[in-house]
């Protein structure tokens, strides 16, 4: 059964048809071409699909399309802006927060949700806001200290 939703992404409204049984996560890359929101497990283990729904971090893969209807989501491409990149996203990029990249996008939407809500985290603070984040070249050590850095750099 097809479903015609409205979703609220990166500031921008959105308009299209989806199934049933569509995951939010297929209807981002395949429908509206955000290709930053990767495709991992599917079986909402490793966090590749992190995205902001209405302010809470959800794996856009355990999420059904139409369940998210008029929401506002935010995904890694909504970070930068006119004036250009995010300070998280300057801080991984300066202190190797991105190895091989997949993990990169959910690493930064959860990072950006933490900050949302605690603007100099503790290093105990960022590790249990990375706990649904898997990054297969284990480069945590240096994906804290980005968004360390990135918190200190927040005016
Ligand atoms: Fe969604 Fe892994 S692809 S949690």
């Amino acid at each position: 059964m097809k479903h015609e939703i409205q979703l609220i992404v990166n500031g921008e409204t959105r308009s299209l048809t989806v199934e049933s049984q569509q995951t939010l996560l297929e209807a981002l890359r395949e429908d509206l071409g955000l290709t930053g929101v990767k495709h991992g497990c599917s079986t909402g283990e490793c966090g590749a699909c992190s995205v902001l729904l209405n302010g809470e971090v959800v794996n856009s893969c355990m999420v059904l399309a139409v369940e998210a209807a008029d929401a506002e989501i935010l995904t890694a491409e909504g970070l930068a802006t006119d004036e250009g990149l995010h300070p998280l996203q300057k801080s991984f990029i300066d202190h190797h927060g991105v190895q091989c990249g997949y993990c990169a996008s959910g690493m930064l939407i959860s990072a950006k949700a933490l900050l949302n809500r605690t603007s100099r985290p503790h290093e105990e603070e960022i590790r249990e806001a990375l706990v649904g984040n898997l990054c297969r070249c284990g480069a945590y050590a240096d994906i804290i200290k980005s968004i360390q850095v990135a918190s200190r750099a927040r005016r």
